[in-house]
C-alpha cells in the first residue's frame, strides 16, 4: 500500500537514483540528490529495498543545482542534470569504483574522469509523432513512450539542434495524422546524415520535399527506412568520418563514437597502453575508431562482426597512406570468439564490445600469452564481470579512465588496462 516518508539522501546509487533509508532499509530516489531532505511516496519493499517517487523536496542539498533545460522534468534524458558538477564527477568515480569492488577488484586505482562538455553529443535519435496539423518531435518522456517536445537540447551539437524546427516542417508536411517516426541524426566530416525510419512508402510529394529540406539545409544525405527497407531519398555528399586523418564512409547510422572528445579520450588511452606493441588485434572494431589510430605504429588485424561497418573500414583502409599494415576480418566474436592460440601471436587486443560486454571472448583472452589487454566498455557492470576473468587469467587491471560520453546520464563508458 502507498504511503509518505520522509528521507535523507545520503549517497547515489548506480543509477544516479538519491539512496537514504528508512528503518533501517535502502530507499532509492529518482530525482533526489546527497543532502536533499525529500518526501516520497513509496509501496511495499522490493529486493534492494524500497523504491521512492520524489514528491516534494523539503531541504535541498548542496549537490543540487537547477537543470538548465526547460523540458528536464518531462524529458526522459539526462537524468543527472540536477547534480552540481563536483557531486556529479564523484559519482561518475563512485559508480565505477563500485562496479570494480563487486568484483573483488575494489584495490584497482580510477583515474578522474573525463567529461565531454554539453553541447558535444554528434550522434542523437528524436520520435516524431504527427497529431492532428501539428508535430511533436523530441524525446521519449522519463518511462513512457510518450513523446516530449523540444526546441532544443543542451547536449546535443548546434548543427543538429538548428534542424528542429526545419524538420518539425518537413515532417508535419510528409507524415500522415498519428504515424510515428524516428529521426537518427550523425554530424559527419562530410555534413548531416539522416536516417528516418517509419512504417510507410514515400510518395512522389514526400520525397520531393525531403530533397527540398536537404538542398536548403546543406544536408550530406537522408535514408528513408521503411520496416527493414533502405530507400536511398537523396544523397548530396556520401557521409564519412575521419579517423586519425583516414576518410571513411559511413553507412547510415552506423555506431560512432557519441561525441569528438570522447572518441579522443578513448582513441589516448587505447593508443598509449599498446605502445611498444608490434602486432595489435582490434576485436568490435566498427569501423575503425582505433584500428587507424593504432596502424599509424602498429599491423592491426580488425574484426567486427556487422558487414557494413567492416565495409567502412575496408574502405577506410583501402585509400589510406602511410600506415602499417590493417587486415579487416568479418567474424561473430559471440558464436566463434578468437581463440587463446589464435591471440597469442599477437602483442596487444583492444576489445570494444556492445554493452552485454564479451564473456567468451574474455574467457580465451585469459588463456592467452597477449602481455597487453585493452578492455573498452560502455557498461561498468560487464566490464566488471570480464576484468574478474582476466584477473582470474592472470592478468593485473592497471588502469581504469572512466569516460563519460553521455552527459548526465547514467551511462559511463570505461578503459581498462591489464597487463600479463
Ligand atoms: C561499442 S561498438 C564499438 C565499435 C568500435 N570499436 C568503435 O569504437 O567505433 C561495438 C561493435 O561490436 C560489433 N558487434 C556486435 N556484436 C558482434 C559480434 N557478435 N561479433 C563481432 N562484432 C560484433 C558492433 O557491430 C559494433 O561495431
Amino acid at each position: 500500500m502507498l504511503r509518505q516518508i520522509d528521507v535523507k539522501i545520503t549517497a547515489l546509487g548506480a543509477l544516479g537514483d538519491g539512496v537514504g533509508e528508512h528503518e533501517g532499509v535502502p530507499v532509492f530516489v529518482p530525482g533526489a540528490a546527497p543532502g536533499d531532505l525529500v518526501s516520497v511516496d513509496v509501496d511495499a519493499p522490493k529486493k534492494n529495498g524500497l523504491y521512492g517517487t520524489l514528491r516534494k523536496i523539503i531541504e535541498p542539498g548542496d549537490a543540487r543545482r537547477e537543470p538548465a533545460c526547460t523540458v528536464f522534468h518531462k524529458c526522459g534524458g539526462c537524468q543527472l542534470q540536477y547534480l552540481a558538477d563536483k557531486p556529479y564527477e564523484n559519482w561518475l568515480t563512485s559508480r565505477t569504483e563500485a562496479a570494480l569492488a563487486q568484483q573483488g577488484l575494489g584495490d584497482v586505482a580510477v583515474a578522474e574522469p573525463v567529461i565531454t562538455a554539453p553541447k558535444s553529443r554528434r550522434r542523437v535519435a528524436f520520435k516524431a509523432l504527427k497529431a492532428g496539423k501539428s508535430l511533436v518531435l523530441g524525446f521519449s518522456k522519463k518511462q513512457s513512450h510518450q513523446i516530449v517536445d523540444v526546441t532544443d537540447c543542451p547536449i546535443t551539437r548546434t548543427e543538429i539542434t538548428d534542424l528542429i524546427a526545419p524538420l518539425r516542417s518537413v515532417l508535419t508536411a510528409i507524415l500522415p495524422n498519428r504515424k510515428q517516426a524516428e529521426l537518427h541524426l550523425t554530424v559527419t566530416a562530410s555534413g548531416i546524415d539522416l536516417l528516418i525510419d517509419a512504417p510507410m512508402e514515400l510518395d512522389l510529394a514526400a520525397r520531393e520535399a525531403l530533397v527540398d529540406f536537404a538542398n536548403e539545409q546543406d544536408i550530406a544525405a537522408i535514408h528513408w527506412r521503411d520496416q527493414g527497407f533502405l530507400d536511398p531519398v537523396i544523397i548530396r555528399r556520401t557521409p564519412m568520418m575521419d579517423l586519425s586523418g583516414i576518410r571513411v564512409p559511413l553507412a547510415p547510422a552506423a555506431f560512432i563514437q557519441a561525441t569528438d572528445e570522447g572518441e579522443t579520450a578513448l582513441v589516448r588511452e587505447v593508443v598509449a597502453a599498446c605502445k611498444g606493441a608490434k602486432r595489435v588485434v582490434d576485436l568490435f572494431a566498427g569501423i575503425g575508431t582505433f584500428t587507424f589510430p593504432l596502424a599509424q605504429n602498429h599491423q592491426v588485424l580488425a574484426v567486427e562482426g556487422a558487414k557494413t561497418a567492416l565495409e567502412a573500414l575496408q574502405g577506410g583502409a583501402n585509400f589510406a597512406s602511410g600506415l602499417k599494415q590493417i587486415i579487416a576480418k568479418h567474424r561473430d566474436l559471440y558464436r566463434r570468439p578468437m581463440t587463446a592460440k589464435e591471440l597469442s601471436a599477437f602483442d596487444a587486443v583492444v576489445f570494444d564490445p556492445p554493452r552485454a560486454g564479451a564473456k567468451e571472448q574474455a574467457l580465451e583472452l585469459a588463456q592467452s600469452d597477449v602481455s597487453t589487454i585493452v578492455a573498452v566498455s560502455c557498461n561498468p557492470n560487464t566490464f566488471g564481470r570480464d576484468a574478474r576473468i582476466l584477473a582470474d587469467g592472470g592478468y593485473n587491471l592497471k588502469r581504469v579512465v572512466p569516460i563519460d560520453q553521455f552527459l548526465w546520464s547514467p551511462h559511463i563508458e570505461l578503459v581498462g588496462v591489464f597487463e600479463k
